[in-house]
């Protein structure tokens, strides 16, 4: 179906990508393909990187183009008329709250969006002395909100207990499963939970990815991939007793990245959905018209946020000379873009193979201000400290020049706060600067502009909307925030050279599906065998040991348990492959270079080293 031309575009979207051609990185879903605008990114000073993150985000509003694939885009017919389908059920809901909830949930970053979603969405209800009627699932619980456990996104069984569990004594469930690669076991499980239940159950799956590309990996004892459960769900879509929504926005500026693109994309698309949904509980029929008013209002963000490329850059290099120097960056947000933070800096501990110590959000209120479910969470460890007490307790005693501190606000927060925790850092270090958001007619005062030596300051439009504009314009400064922030760490990460080209290569294999990726990249780097590339990434996982054909022939759950207390299991399996060296010279060669960009760099380039075509579909294939 062509896209709708009912819509002018805000922003100039860049061409249509090569990403879209049938051939390319065939065997690859479009969420682990290598985005072919960032292919040098790795080679980028910051207002280049900038610039190439803004192309790739600018994506995610690209219509669908005739000429190629035709993929379905966000503003395609056949997505609004999807969102408009699920808009009227989740109504129902809404309409009667006593017996109906609207559950969401999702893997890592996607659970923490499903919290951040599930909670604005009642605070709207609430509002409207409504009752909510919203809830969350994560996997791994709450403490996956603030620490990452990746590992718990393998389980579809606990999947489905959880799911059974929060609906309890519920008729009427409407469940929006966030996957955005649709590969996670943890939501099948719950969606197929729900195909068995349909007397109570509608399953809305929530991904960018078309369903042939979906996850086809079996799923260790359970019945069905990740792809059968779609194809379930497809076929059950034919009589409207399940929901897939899936336009394509794109590859990752970091290939695989889905809390990148995946999770703005998230936001935008089921926050549109609800808010039409709300405005059709008014009495206003919900249309697609409605809808792309308000789309209208993220691709305007888009705009805006990226208007101040320039000061983003500079972030981007206090930031990335921070962490060159084993300096720690500090987000300390206010409301939900404390939250913000908190997500981007988790989101980076598994992704970059950073440390929690590296990278930390703190919030205004602590778990008061995140408003999650199980409460109070401090007591797990002094990871879960996450209050603004906590960062003057325990951080800025220890607070030196190497640190970067960032404060994200909007002029309706408590100012004197902010003064009083900005004249202590600055007591510290002279590198803190501020995100600040206003409304137009609004304006910062004197003294904190005086305050920060560097400082975003960004003036949104008044919206003229009923009560749901006050949530349409928090939503513009989340998606504005967590741009500059996926920017920020990201660019500060590639500059410290954790990224080779567009791939991330010290993330910690701590799932089956980083598991599978970590292979694919070895492949993609060392253009060698798939068979190979497996038996090298498991030496550098169990190494120094010989490994035998019991180690081989465990399951792969096993191999991530190994894996997951381990430091540079990919990095050493790519350098050990390339030199033709052992994991452990391996190792000492990484180790005597500026970092792991470097290293592989050279191995790559070693004289002598024998080398395929570069643009080998060696990624993912069995060859
Ligand atoms: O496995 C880790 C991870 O890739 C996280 O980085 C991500 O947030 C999460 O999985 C969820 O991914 P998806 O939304 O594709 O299921």
């Amino acid at each position: 179906m062509r896209g709708t031309r009912k819509f002018r575009h805000v922003i100039e979207t860049p061409d249509p990508g090569k990403w879209e051609l049938a051939g390319y990185e065939a065997s690859l879903p479009i969420s682990e393909k290598s985005n072919p605008i960032t292919r040098e990114i790795d080679k980028a000073d910051p207002a280049l990187l900038v610039q190439l993150l803004k192309e790739c985000d600018a994506e995610i509003f690209q219509e669908e183009e005739g000429a190629l694939i035709n993929y379905k885009r966000l503003y395609s017919e056949s997505i609004l008329k999807t969102v408009v389908d699920i808009a009227k059920r989740v109504q129902e809901i809404i309409k009667e709250p006593d017996d109906g909830l609207i559950v969401l949930s999702g893997c890592g970053n996607s659970g923490r969006l499903a919290m951040l979603l599930a909670n604005s969405f009642n605070k709207l209800l609430k509002g409207l002395h409504k009752k909510p009627c919203y809830t969350y699932i994560i996997s791994g619980g709450d403490r996956s909100l603030i620490s990452p456990q990746e590992g718990s996104e393998d389980n579809p069984l606990v999947g489905a207990i959880e799911l059974e569990k929060v609906c309890g004594g519920k008729k009427k469930v409407v469940f929006i499963g966030i996957s955005c690669g649709l590969s996670a076991p943890f939501v099948a499980g719950q969606l197929d939970f729900c195909m068995n239940n349909l007397d109570i159950f509608l399953p809305v799956l929530v991904g960018f990815n078309p369903v042939s590309m979906a996850r086809n990996d079996c799923i260790e004892g359970w019945h069905s991939t990740f792809r059968q459960v779609a194809e379930r769900m497809q076929k059950l879509q034919e009589i409207q007793k399940a929901i897939i929504l899936n336009p394509a926005v794109g590859p990752e500026g970091i290939s695989g990245s889905s809390r990148m693109k995946g999770g703005s994309a998230t936001k935008i698309l089921l926050e549109t959905l609800f808010l039409a949904a709300h405005k059709a509980d008014c009495n206003v029929e919900v249309t697609e018209k409605c809808l792309l008013e308000i789309l209208r209002t993220y691709e305007r963000a888009h705009k805006v946020t990226y208007s101040q490329s320039k000061k983003i850059a500079s972030f981007v290099k206090q930031a990335a000379t921070s962490l060159q120097k084993k300096g720690h960056l500090y987000l300390l947000g206010w409301r939900t873009l404390g939250i913000m933070g908190i997500m981007e800096a988790v989101g980076c501990i598994p992704q970059f193979g950073a440390d929690y110590r590296d990278f930390r959000g703190f919030i205004a209120g602590g778990y008061n201000g995140m408003l999650n479910k199980e409460g109070d969470l401090t007591a797990l460890g002094t990871e879960f400290a996450i209050s603004h007490e906590d960062f003057i307790k325990n951080i800025v005693p220890s607070l030196s020049e190497m640190d970067t501190v960032l404060f994200i606000f909007t002029v309706d927060d408590e100012l004197p706060e902010i003064e009083k925790l900005a004249g202590l850092v600055k007591e510290k270090t002279s590198n803190f600067q501020a995100v600040s958001h206003a409304t137009a007619g609004q304006c910062l005062p004197n003294s904190i502009k005086k305050l920060f030596p560097n400082i975003i300051s960004i003036t949104w439009p008044i919206l003229f909307l009923e009560y749901e504009g006050n949530f349409i314009q928090i939503f513009q400064r989340e998606l504005s925030t967590k741009w500059i922030l996926n920017t920020v760490s990201t660019g500060a990460h590639v500059l410290k050279g954790k990224i080779y080209r567009n791939y991330m290569v010290d993330f910690k294999v701590s799932n089956a599906k980083l598991f599978q990726r970590a292979v694919s990249v070895v492949q993609r780097l060392t253009e060698q065998s798939q068979p190979r590339c497996i038996e090298t990434l498991l030496q550098s996982i169990y190494g120094p040991e010989m490994l035998t054909d019991q180690i081989r022939s465990l399951p792969i759950s096993k191999h991530v348990e190994a894996a997951s207390v381990k430091d540079k299991v990919v990095p050493v399996a790519i350098v050990s492959m390339l030199r033709s060296c052992t994991v452990h010279e391996a190792k000492s060669r990484l180790d005597a270079y500026p970092s792991i960009r470097a290293a592989i760099d050279a191995s790559i380039n070693a004289p002598g080293r024998k080398r395929g075509a570069e643009s080998s579909e060696a990624a993912g294939q069995n060859k």
